[in-house]
This record gives structure tokens, sequence and C-alpha cells, in this order.
């Protein structure tokens, strides 16, 4: 149930995504799970649409760094240049993560952000 639960939110979450790509705004989703690199411990599911909209306050490029807006292009993962290893001066996607979210979690405890490793590690 559980596994055709996340099939479900994802099949709903993939159609939102396609209407409003054809309406030809951002496309934003609602909730990426995080597991290019997962090896050791358990993805990550991020409540994307409420860090950009209610968080980031629509600031994409808080964390979509190298998103060029005028593009008209979405922002691509950040796996897609953040790999498992450090390539270059790409630093590895473990590195970046921890860095962007823990940093931010830090600052927001009080706010409920998680900083324990189970709290964006969950079984
Ligand atoms: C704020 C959220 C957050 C917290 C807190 C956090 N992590 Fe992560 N971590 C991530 C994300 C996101 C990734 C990338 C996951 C992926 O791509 O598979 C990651 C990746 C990793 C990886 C590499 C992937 C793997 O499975 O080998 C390890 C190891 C890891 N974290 C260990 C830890 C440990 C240990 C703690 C606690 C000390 C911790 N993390 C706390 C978000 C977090
Ligand atoms: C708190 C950080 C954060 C903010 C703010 C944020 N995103 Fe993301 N976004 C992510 C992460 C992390 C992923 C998944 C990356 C991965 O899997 O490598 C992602 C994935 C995406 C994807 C899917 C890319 C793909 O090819 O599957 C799109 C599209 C996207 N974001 C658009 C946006 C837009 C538009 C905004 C602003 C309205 C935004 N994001 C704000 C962190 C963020
Ligand atoms: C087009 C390739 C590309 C994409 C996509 C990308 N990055 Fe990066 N990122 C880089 C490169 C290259 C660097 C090295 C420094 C620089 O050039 O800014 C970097 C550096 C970083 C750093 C600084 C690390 C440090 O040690 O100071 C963070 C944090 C980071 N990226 C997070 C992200 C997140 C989160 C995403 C997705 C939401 C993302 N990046 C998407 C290429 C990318
Ligand atoms: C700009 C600050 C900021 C950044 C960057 C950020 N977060 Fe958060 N996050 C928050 C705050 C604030 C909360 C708690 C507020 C709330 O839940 O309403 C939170 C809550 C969460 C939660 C628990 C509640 C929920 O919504 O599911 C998870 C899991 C999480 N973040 C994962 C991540 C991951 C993974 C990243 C990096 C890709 C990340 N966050 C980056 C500020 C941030």
């Amino acid at each position: 149930m559980r596994v055709r639960g996340i099939a479900l939110v994802a099949a709903v979450a993939f159609a939102t995504t396609m209407v409003i790509t054809l309406k030809g705004f951002s496309a934003a989703p609602e909730k990426v799970t995080i597991d290019a690199v997962k090896k050791v411990k358990p993805a990550v599911v991020l409540n994307h649409g409420k860090h950009a909209k209610d968080i980031a306050k629509g600031n994409c490029a808080e964390c979509h760094h190298k998103w060029d807006k005028a593009s008209g292009k979405e922002p691509r993962k950040c796996t897609t240049c953040h790999k498992a290893k450090k390539e270059g001066n790409t630093p590895a996607a473990k590195t970046i993560f921890h860095k962007k979210c823990k940093d931010c979690h830090k600052k927001n405890k009080a706010k409920g952000a998680p900083t324990s490793c189970k709290g964006c590690h969950k079984k």
C-alpha cells in the first residue's frame, strides 16, 4: 500500500507538472525524492513545494544556483552535475546536499527544520 501510495503521489505530481508546463508556468514539483547517491542511508524526501513557495519565497536560485532563469528552461536536478564523487571543481552530491540543506536547517531549528540524520533520512 505504501509503495502504491507513493507511486500515486508521483503520478499526480507528474500530471500536475505536465499541466503547469503546458500552461507555461514554472513546473516546480510538489515532492522530490533525492536518492541518486543512496548507498548506506535511506533516500530523502524533500517537500519541494513548501520549500520553494513558503520557505524560499519563490527564489528558486536559493537552491538552483546555476539556473539561468532568462533561458526559459526549467531548473535541472542538482545530481545532473553533482555526482557521487567530486568531479573537477564540482563537489560531490553528499557534500552539497549536507551543506545546502543542513546549514539552513541549523538556522531554522526553532521552526522545526530537522537537523538529525533520521529527520531527513527517513526509513
Ligand atoms: C537536512 C537533511 C539531511 C540531514 C539532516 C542529513 N542528511 Fe545525509 N543526505 C541528505 C541528502 C539530500 C542526501 C543525498 C541523498 C541521495 O542522493 O541519495 C544525503 C546523503 C547522505 C549520504 C550519502 C548517500 C549514502 O547513502 O551513502 C550519507 C552517507 C549521509 N547523507 C549520511 C548522513 C548522516 C550520518 C547524517 C546525520 C549526521 C545525515 N546524513 C544528515 C540530507 C540530509
Ligand atoms: C530548498 C531548495 C530548493 C528550492 C528553493 C527549489 N528547489 Fe527545485 N529542486 C530542489 C532539489 C533538491 C531537487 C531535486 C534534485 C535532484 O534530485 O538532484 C529539485 C528539483 C526540481 C525540479 C525537477 C528537475 C528534474 O529534472 O526532475 C524542478 C523542475 C525544480 N526543482 C524547479 C524549481 C523551481 C521552479 C523552483 C522555484 C519556484 C525551485 N525548484 C525551488 C531544491 C530546491
Ligand atoms: C550545471 C551544473 C550544476 C547544477 C545543476 C547544480 N550545481 Fe551546485 N555547483 C556546481 C559547481 C560547478 C560548483 C562549484 C562552485 C561553483 O562553480 O559555483 C557547485 C557548488 C555548489 C555548492 C557549494 C559547495 C561548497 O563547498 O561551497 C553548493 C552548496 C551547491 N553547488 C548546491 C547545489 C544544489 C542544491 C543544486 C540543485 C538544487 C545544485 N548545486 C545544482 C554545479 C552545479
Ligand atoms: C532556505 C532554508 C532551507 C533550505 C535550503 C532547506 N530547508 Fe528543509 N526546511 C526548512 C525549514 C524552515 C523547515 C521547517 C519548516 C516547515 O516544515 O514548515 C524545513 C523542513 C524540512 C523537512 C521536514 C518537514 C517537511 O517539510 O518534510 C525536510 C525533510 C527537509 N526540510 C528537507 C530538506 C532538504 C533535503 C533540503 C536540501 C535539498 C532542504 N530541506 C533545504 C528550511 C530549509
